[in-house]
């Protein structure tokens, strides 16, 4: 018997054979959402408990076969599905979807990394409490893959990153051993905090199998309000008057580009867009209030009022009621889908200091508009976290394949080049995975590289977890 099939029996029947998926189609979690990859895994293990995972790793630990960890597989830079060969194992989290504790006192929650993220948003919601993340792909994304991206979303600008939210891990090594560190302490000074170092390592270091979250209480009113600028300057000195009339009521400030836009005509045509074709920009902005729906209305009338006067909004709308302020944040969520629908594109998630946004955007867009003849920028993000998406779309008509496989680099040179001369990061809130490994080279400073490759060979010297993600193999 080869050492695979030897593996493939011991993690039968240590988590029972209906949960080693070898055949049929495994597309689901051997193909990345944006469906840039299609790999191929050994098996797709579906532990149960934090012993059986424990189970998995060092099985595979003594196959000398590496695992890739995988929630909802909806990231966005190939980091969760396996590579071609055949040889990795897929270890899914979906069947450890538990809430284990909520602590109302302590306003934390400790959930199994499994949780689906909406299911957990609900959970909280329902215990009277608001769990602040919030991302398009909250219907399917896991904590644990939320942890191991250290994802970002439209909720940051207030409640921070994922990182942020986090207040301890349960983690199994990369040699199978369970590091307990559900400690739920706000205050915790004894040494290297481990927890960060797990936090946004995409799976290369162990598997993140629960967690403790902050939870904080539900704000009275939530209002949202969508507005017309003129300009993506404009949309900069609205978001300084919203913090100033906000404060920190201010909890969502996104910008959507007219293209990006018209793509959610184009692909959702049933769905109402505010301003459509009338403005360059539109900004969908949240006042969380803890006194009064009042309150923030006329809080809201004071920022719209001012931005008004001072030229940089056109025109605006506030939700009325939930449904409205739904349909609003669906228009901004609907962009990656959309985006997909028109066809494979290059994505860039940077980020950059919020100030310095338009010119980088101005100069950016004409260097790609004088290289790249007809390429469409699908440009759009989290304006509030200086964190844009700043999407480039084949030319109409053309071969998108193609272009991509011909152009990419050549894009990616551009985009990037500005982003460093900007001082901004690669990649603000998606990660590295595979996709990025070569732009992390180039971008990162070569003593932070060696420091992370210090780290890698230290807590994963086999090499095990997620071989050829962040880091080359
Ligand atoms: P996966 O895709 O399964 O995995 C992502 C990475 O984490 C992989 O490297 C994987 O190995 C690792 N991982 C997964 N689970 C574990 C674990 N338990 N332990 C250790 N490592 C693990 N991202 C944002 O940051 N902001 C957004 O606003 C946002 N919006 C999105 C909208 C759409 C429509 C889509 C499709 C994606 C969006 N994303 C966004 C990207 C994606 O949803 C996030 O990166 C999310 O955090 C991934 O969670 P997941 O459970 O799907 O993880
Ligand atoms: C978003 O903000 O919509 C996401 O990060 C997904 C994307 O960039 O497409
Ligand atoms: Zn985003």
């Amino acid at each position: 018997m080869n050492k695979y099939n030897a593996l493939l029996n011991t993690l039968r029947e240590g988590i029972g054979a209906s949960h080693v998926l070898t055949e049929g189609n495994l597309s689901a979690y051997e193909q990345d959402w944006r469906k840039r990859e299609h790999g191929k895994a050994l098996a797709v293990v579906r532990p149960a408990s934090t012993a059986e995972v424990a189970l998995v790793v060092k099985a595979c630990v003594a196959a000398g076969v590496s695992i890739v960890p995988q929630g909802g597989n909806t990231g966005m830079v190939v980091g969760s599905t396996p590579d071609a060969s055949g040889t990795q194992v897929v270890l899914s989290l979906q069947r450890m979807n538990q809430v284990r504790k909520l602590d109302a006192a302590n306003l934390t929650i400790t959930v199994d990394a499994g949780c689906v993220l909406q299911n957990l948003q609900e959970t909280c919601e329902q215990a009277g409490f608001l769990f602040p993340l919030s991302l398009a792909s909250e219907g399917s994304c896991t904590i644990g893959g939320n942890l191991g991206t250290n994802a970002g979303g439209t909720q940051v600008v207030r409640y921070g990153n994922t990182r942020e939210l986090c207040l301890g891990l349960e983690v199994v090594t990369a040699q199978g051993e369970v590091w307990e560190g559900l400690t739920g302490l706000r205050k915790d000074n004894t040494g290297y905090d481990l927890r960060h170092l797990f936090i946004g390592s995409e799976g290369t270091l162990g598997v993140i199998t629960a967690a403790t979250m902050r939870l904080y209480p539900l704000p009275a009113s939530q209002l949202t309000a969508f507005a017309a600028v003129p300009s993506l300057e404009a949309a900069v000195q609205l978001l300084g008057l919203a913090h100033k009339y906000l404060s920190a009521g201010l909890t969502g400030f996104e910008v959507m580009g007219q293209f990006a836009l018209s793509l959610v005509t184009k692909h959702f045509p049933q769905m109402r867009v505010p301003f459509a074709g009338e403005a360059a920009y539109c900004v969908v902005l949240e006042n969380s209030d803890h006194e009064s729906e009042d309150h923030a209305r006329a809080q809201f009338e004071r920022l719209l009022e001012a931005a008004m006067a001072d030229g940089c909004v056109l025109d605006a709308v506030v939700a009325e009621n939930l449904a409205q302020a739904r349909a609003l944040w669906h228009i901004r969520e609907s962009i990656p889908l959309a985006q997909a629908q028109e066809g494979l594109n290059i994505k860039h998630d940077i980020s950059i200091a919020v100030s310095r946004i338009p010119d980088f955007v101005r100069e950016t867009d004409a260097a790609l508009g004088a290289a790249f003849a007809g390429v469409r920028l699908v440009n759009y993000g989290h304006l509030g976290d200086g964190n844009l998406h700043y999407n480039v779309q084949a030319p109409v008509d053309s071969d998108a394949e193609a272009f991509l496989k011909n152009q990419e680099k050549h894009v990616n040179a551009v985009v990037y080049a500005a982003v460093q001369r900007y001082g901004g990061s690669i990649s603000a809130e998606h990660g590295i995975g595979s996709l990025k490994l070569g732009k992390l080279e180039q971008h990162k400073s070569p003593v932070a590289l060696q420091l992370m490759r210090s780290i890698k060979t230290a807590i994963d010297p086999q090499n095990t977890m997620n071989p050829g993600r962040v880091l080359r193999r």
